[in-house]
């Protein structure tokens, strides 16, 4: 039997995904490949991010079950999709550079997810980490026929959609830090980055990137701000299907709602579930800090800093908020 190397790995992962022991030679009688090649897609999987131990006499074994993301079961639990509106790859570069590769003419809502990303994109040019089965790493394409005009604040409704998804499943205290980080316990989980496409007075497309932080592995992640997941920060096991399916759901539901309405109704529902909330904050825009008190945001989406018994309003772009 001949495989791709993609196939055998998704094979092989399927099998460690229990958890327990499994002998390389089984493993290869299995999946009709030597032991050397078993041994040689291990230590890729563990580039990517795998925690896979090697024992003698006993084979590989996953330091924890994996859930692998399923079609099927992300597709059971849609409700305002369907099925042929969700994809699930395997490893690819990045989940919004697929989508933006792909013809647009899938349609608003068309989402597809990744085991892994080999080059996951963060915002301001940043490397967003991506393991193998660790989190979500999801992207939904909608074009607003409005244009750019209507799209401020769109990240600022993304992260109450995040929010939602992760309230209906009972994980309490999770809050938004502007414009588009959600925070759990002081510590980011997971982040927003918005990639847009069209010509000024023509139709926006967007290309909606989430990164939720599920179960990182163990091993050092060169990631460079104080971050948790989903396991450490409730002590809980999710399934991460039934989390994208959740996901999707709500942020079908909130663009809808935002083409329609745009930002206004959802300013005082951000605002109460924002960070730093009447905290002194700075914001660095560039090479220049600026000191003052967060009040939350305006009907544009724009950052409101106190300063000096002012209150002035910050538009997005290249500008950061840090606890003082
Ligand atoms: C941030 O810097 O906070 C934004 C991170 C966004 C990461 C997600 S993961 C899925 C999608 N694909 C990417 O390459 N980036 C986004």
């Amino acid at each position: 039997m001949t495989q791709s190397a993609s196939l055998s790995r998704t094979l092989l992962l399927q099998r460690l995904a229990d958890g327990q022991f499994h002998s390389g030679e089984i493993l290869g009688q299995e999946l009709g490949l030597s032991r050397a090649s078993v041994s040689k897609h291990v230590k890729v999987l563990t580039e990517l991010g795998l925690d896979i131990f090697s024992v003698t006499g006993k084979g590989y074994r996953l330091a924890k079950p994996l859930s692998l993301l399923s079609h099927k079961h992300i597709a059971s639990e849609l409700t305002l999709l369907n099925s042929s509106q969700v994809e699930v790859l395997n490893i690819i570069d990045s989940t919004n550079q697929y989508l933006k590769d792909l013809n647009r003419a899938k349609g608003n809502g068309y989402v597809c997810l990744a085991e892994a990303q080999t080059a996951g994109r963060g915002r301001h040019g940043r490397t967003w980490v991506s393991p193998y089965g660790a989190s979500i790493y999801m992207s939904m394409f909608w074009s607003f026929q409005g244009g750019h005009q209507v799209i401020s604040g769109l990240s600022l409704v993304i992260g109450i959609a995040i929010v939602k998804a992760l309230k209906g499943l009972d994980v309490d205290d999770v809050m938004l830090k502007w414009p588009n980080d959600v925070y759990l316990h002081g510590k980011k989980l997971a982040g927003v980055l918005i990639e847009v496409e069209g010509q000024l007075g023509a139709a926006c497309d967007c290309v909606i990137g989430i990164g939720l932080n599920i179960s990182l592995p163990s091993n050092k992640l060169e990631i460079d701000q104080p971050w948790t997941d989903l396991t450490k920060g409730t002590g809980k096991d999710f399934n991460r299907n039934t989390l994208a399916a959740t996901l999707i759901n709500e942020l079908v539901t909130i663009l809808t709602q935002f083409e329609q309405s745009g930002l206004e109704p959802f300013v005082e529902q951000w605002n109460t579930l924002d960070y730093f909330q009447q905290q002194s904050v700075k914001l660095l825009i560039g090479n220049k800090q600026l000191k003052g008190v967060a009040c939350g945001i305006n009907g544009d989406g724009a950052l409101l800093l106190e300063r000096n018994g002012q209150v002035e309003a910050f538009h997005g772009g290249e500008i950061s908020v840090r606890a003082v």
